[in-house]
């Protein structure tokens, strides 16, 4: 949030309205009780002190501040630290801080956030980083040594520091030079109750070990101790063991060696002891009043820490030396003498312990190489002090703060000056007061209050402070800002509060009373020259270098620089620095006596404020102009309220502020165009400005909100469209694909169809004619080879093997019944070619046979496997039968002829020739018939198993007249196929073989029936018996 937007107050006092202390004050206040510490009067920033830690410190807010301007964000020491960084860095321009505030008002902890600010921003790397620790390290040093516990404060600094950081031209730090102020030194030997004495004492006797603690003859427990207050041993919050060991690992941080380390608790513990030193009187034989030491324990146990005889220091405590150009004189010293010796060898050593601290620190991060720096110094000194006793150390600190509140007026007084003038505007001189009158009245070199004190302490004779003080009155009798009884007397004034011993001068902070009382003594700091000669002598390494006008060859009678002289001289030394840098100012303030957080005591800030005249400094700051700004920056920050500078200005910054304000019609008088800047006088158009510019950002913030809105949904509805138009392209894109897909599809159906039906329509005499045909010839030849191949690997192997394979399908039946023949018939054939003919000639009777009795007789199928012999009488041995034939002889048997009388049979032999049937008696010698083959008309047989047969013949022939034949023969069925040839061969005609049971046969004398009987016994083979029934049936059974 910007300084000028903050809700909590005024950021910036300087535009504060109205103005006067009490709005000053209730702002702080507002602020204070918001946790808003800091505020500002232009570029001071006021620092009210929060005993409390705020969480507005670290990296996180150092990284915030360093981002940004001064004025940007809330008030705060970040922003100080930024701006003084930055223009040193950036505008080469060396720079100073200058913490200003009464004792724990925070000025301690604001040059800690100055220089943590520093480190933190400014460049890194390893040995940037070591410097930085150095410096940074160099506080609890210093604070161990320089620090108490106070009744204002628990952790107060007594002594003033300022420290120069040098930077290289990057910024980054080099190292530095500290200068310290005035150590409070006789917080060593002297506290007030409830305070402590500096903190390192409690912090050894805490944080030691046994070990330690022997080397150094220390008991751990700080009641031995008569220079620390037992009652305050303690503070609350603070860890002195922890303290302790975060000073020596500063220590080893900065680069003091341990030796070093030792060296110092030593001079430490010295001092402690120190105040055990207990002195009693002694009266010498001339009866002055001399002094002893009462303990010789203590006295050893310092004198062996310092390398020193016992006897030495003893002497060197009790007595003192004079030595003039000529002679020595040695004079004891009395108790309270003794006792003063005692204690100023304390201070002395302990203040130089601190001084040579210092200086170490200094060699330790001082710069070695002499390239050109660039300088930061943070100066944080003791605050104003008006205390219920102020003595010589109030008076240097208030010259000291007096002499800043000169730098301050001048420098901000001189700055907004020049800037007016360097601006070209118009300016009346503001009076304001200068200081310098009292400046003077202190420092002057002749008439001066420290010259005086000065001369005083040099004045030979009886010299005191009332004669210091009497000086005084008589120098500043007319003095507008001195006052004291006397002066008062001689103006007939007269004020009870002012003390008899004292002198009240009026600072710009306000009126401060001193006391007189030990003014000489504090600003002659003199240690008799006794003790630094014995201390010069101690083996100690640090001790005797710590005091080298103790070398003898090295004494000088001449005085050494008085205390308020050295004081003045490191005074105006840093005043040069200080003028010689651009002033930053920290201007802290305590909000309550008690230390308590949340607590506003409008009282003590009201004091706080006079003193550090900061409404002055407003009214300074406000008396011209309130607020002034260069014209780039102040354009960027308003251009927004004018419609010819928003959102851009292409001219010049200046015309548009002109254009800017000229629009906004401000009261012309409130305004001065400087030659970079603009001026603006009253807070009040400022905060017109301010509020224009609230309510128009909050109309711009409508606006961005509203295009900002707009555009949002813009996006969002064009995002939606854009996906919605996807979408729907994607989703139209693969629905025509589907559609596409299908027509694509369909199509390729229909011209597959039409192109099909053209080409069939084509080729469709070629299908019609052939094609089919051709195919179901192809399919029907394949099926039929497949078949005959099968049918050739199963053919029947033998002639009379009957089995032959079925067909695979029904179509082939036909065709394998026809090749079954064929294959039969080849066969045969086949079996018939390679027959003889005799064989064949056999064979054809078999089959006349066949076709003769087959299934008509049932002798026949005896006959089959009987090969046909046809010579049953053994022709060849019966050549007369041969003769009786005349020829071949088809048939000759022996057969049975049936007596037609009586039924008996009569064997004879049958001879069939070519062309008759011959019977020969059984002899075989003579003939009895002989039948031409013409001449037989028919036979008949039975269909029984018998040989009986019915020769009938012709009646026309000579041989047919005598009547037919019964014959039987046993080969019945060969005569009677022979016969048949014989007769087809002869006659070309077929001779009618009738088949039947019951036959007429005719005789010469009448004819007779045959009647063939299947005889019940069943006579065995061709036997037969016929009987004769009646005069013309026979009876055959058979
Ligand atoms: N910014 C702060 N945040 C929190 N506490 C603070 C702050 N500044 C100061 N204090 C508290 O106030 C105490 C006194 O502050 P500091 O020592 O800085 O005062 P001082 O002005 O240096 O006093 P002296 O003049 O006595 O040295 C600190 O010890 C600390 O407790
Ligand atoms: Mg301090």
């Amino acid at each position: 949030m910007s300084l000028l937007e903050t809700s909590v107050g005024v950021g910036d006092m300087v535009l504060l309205d109205p103005l006067n202390e009490e709005s000053l004050l209730k702002n702080l206040d507002k602020r204070f009780q918001h946790n808003e510490i800091y505020t500002y009067i232009g570029n001071v920033v006021i620092s009210v002190n929060p005993y409390q830690k705020l969480p507005i410190f670290g990296p996180e807010f150092i990284d915030k501040y360093k981002e940004y301007n001064f004025y940007e964000l809330k008030p705060h020491i970040y922003a100080l630290a930024n701006e003084a960084y930055q223009s040193l860095r950036d505008h080469d321009k060396d720079q100073c801080i200058i913490i200003t505030g009464e004792s724990g008002s925070g000025k301690t902890e604001a040059s800690k956030l100055v220089m943590s600010y520093v480190a933190a921003v400014c460049e890194k790397g390893e040995e940037v980083n070591s410097v930085k620790e150095q410096l940074l390290q160099s506080n609890p040093v210093l604070e161990a040594f320089g620090n108490a516990k106070t009744i204002r404060n628990n952790n107060s600094s007594r002594f003033g520091k300022y420290m120069d950081i040098e930077f290289d031209f990057k910024g980054s730090p080099l190292g530095g030079v500290i200068t310290n102020y005035l150590l409070e030194k006789s917080r060593v030997v002297k506290h007030v109750k409830g305070e402590r004495n500096f903190h390192i004492f409690y912090q050894l006797l805490a944080g030691a070990d046994a070990q330690l603690l022997k080397a150094l003859k220390l008991e751990q427990d700080g009641s031995c101790y008569s220079y620390l207050n037992c009652e305050a041993s303690r503070v609350d919050g603070m860890d002195d063991a922890a303290n302790f060991r975060a000073m020596k690992n500063a220590m080893d941080i900065i680069g003091f060696s341990t030796e070093e380390f030792q060296h110092i608790l030593e001079v430490v513990a010295m001092v402690l002891k120190l105040g055990n030193v207990e002195l009693g009187d002694e009266f010498q034989a001339n009866g002055v009043a001399g002094s002893s030491i009462n303990d010789g324990k203590v006295i050893k146990d310092i004198s062996d820490l310092m390398g020193l005889q016992s006897e030495v220091l003893e002497r060197a405590l009790c007595s003192r030396t004079m030595e003039t150009k000529t002679e020595k004189v040695v004079t004891t010293l009395n108790k309270i003498q003794a006792c003063y010796a005692r204690d100023a060898l304390a201070k002395n050593i302990y203040s130089r312990l601190f001084n040579w601290i210092v200086n170490r620190i200094n060699e330790k991060i001082k710069v070695s190489n002499s390239a050109k720096k660039k300088v930061m110094g943070v100066l944080d000194i003791y605050g104003f002090e008006i205390l219920k006793n102020n003595s010589f150390e109030q008076f240097v600190i208030n010259y000291c703060n007096e002499k800043l509140q000169q730098v301050f007026i001048e420098r901000t007084m001189k700055e907004e000056q020049e800037e007016y003038t360097k601006e070209g505007i118009a300016w009346d001189k503001i009076d304001y007061f200068d200081n310098s009158i009292i400046c003077n009245l202190i420092e002057h070199n002749q008439q001066g209050i420290l010259a005086m004190l000065d001369e005083e302490c040099l004045r030979p004779g009886m010299v005191t402070d009332s004669t210091f003080l009497a000086k005084l009155n008589q120098m500043f009798s007319k003095h507008n800002y001195y006052e004291s009884r006397v002066t008062q007397n001689a103006q007939h004034q007269h004020d009870p509060t002012l003390g008899l011993n004292c002198f009240r001068i009026q600072h710009y902070a306000g009126k401060v009373m001193y006391d007189v009382n030990g003014f000489l003594d504090k600003n002659n700091d003199l240690l008799f020259r006794d003790l630094s000669q014995a201390l010069w002598s101690s083996k100690h390494p640090l001790l005797r270098t710590m005091f080298p006008e103790g070398d003898p060859k090295q004494a000088s009678l001449k005085r050494p620089p008085t205390a308020g002289t050295q004081f003045k001289n490191s005074i105006a030394t840093l005043m040069k620095n200080l003028y010689s840098k651009n002033p930053n100012y920290i201007r802290c303030i305590k909000p309550n006596e008690h230390q308590q957080r949340g607590v506003f005591s409008s009282d003590l800030v009201g004091i706080q404020a006079r003193y550090l005249g900061l409404l002055e400094n407003v009214r300074v700051r406000r008396a011209g102009y309130a607020y002034r700004q260069v014209y780039s920056a102040f354009l960027h920050r308003y251009r927004m309220l004018s419609r010819s500078t928003w959102p851009h200005w292409h001219g010049q910054s200046r015309e548009g502020v002109e254009k800017l304000l000229e629009e906004l019609t401000l009261d012309s008088k409130e305004l001065a165009f400087g030659r970079t800047k603009i001026f603006i006088r009253s807070p009040n158009s400022l905060f017109y400005l301010e509020e224009q510019r609230r309510i128009r950002i909050h109309q711009l913030a409508a606006l961005i909100q509203k295009i900002y809105r707009g555009w949002r949904c813009r996006t969002h509805y064009q995002l939606m469209r854009k996906s919605q138009i996807l979408i729907s392209a994607w989703f139209r894109g693969n629905a025509q694909k589907k559609r596409y897909g299908k027509i694509k599809a369909s199509t390729l159906l229909i011209q597959a169809f039409v192109r099909g039906w053209k080409a069939r329509k084509e080729y469709r005499k070629y299908f019609r004619s052939g094609a089919a045909l051709h195919l179901s010839n192809f399919i029907y030849r394949c099926m039929a080879r497949k078949f005959l191949l099968s049918l050739k690997d199963n053919l029947p192997s033998q002639i009379t093997d009957n089995r032959w394979p079925s067909p695979p399908y029904k179509a082939f039946n036909l065709a394998n019944q026809e090749l079954k023949r064929i294959f039969h018939h080849c066969r045969c054939k086949k079996y018939w070619d390679q027959l003889s003919p005799q064989k064949k000639e056999a064979l054809k009777e078999k089959l006349c046979a066949s076709e003769l009795f087959k299934g008509k007789k049932a002798s026949y199928p005896g006959s089959v496997p009987v090969p046909f012999r046809g010579d049953y009488v053994k022709l060849h041995e019966k050549p007369k039968l041969q003769t009786v034939a005349e020829g071949p002889v088809l048939m000759a048997e022996t057969v049975n002829k049936v007596n037609r009388a009586n039924g008996k049979m009569t064997p004879r032999i049958l001879l069939l020739t070519k062309s008759h049937v011959i019977l020969v008696d059984a002899n075989g010698s003579k003939v009895k018939t002989v039948i031409g083959l013409e001449n037989v008309a028919e036979v008949s047989v039975s269909s029984l198993q018998n040989g009986l047969f019915g020769l009938h013949l012709t009646e026309i022939s000579s041989v047919g007249a005598k009547g037919d034949f019964l014959l039987v023969s046993d080969h019945v069925i060969e005569l009677l196929t022979k016969l048949y040839q014989a007769m087809l061969d002869k006659m070309k005609k077929q001779l009618p073989i009738t088949v039947t049971e019951e036959f007429t046969v005719k005789f010469k004398d009448g004819n007779m029936t045959v009647k063939v009987i299947q005889s019940q016994k069943g006579g065995q083979g061709n036997k037969i018996s016929c009987k004769k029934k009646g005069s013309n049936q026979l009876e055959v059974l058979a």
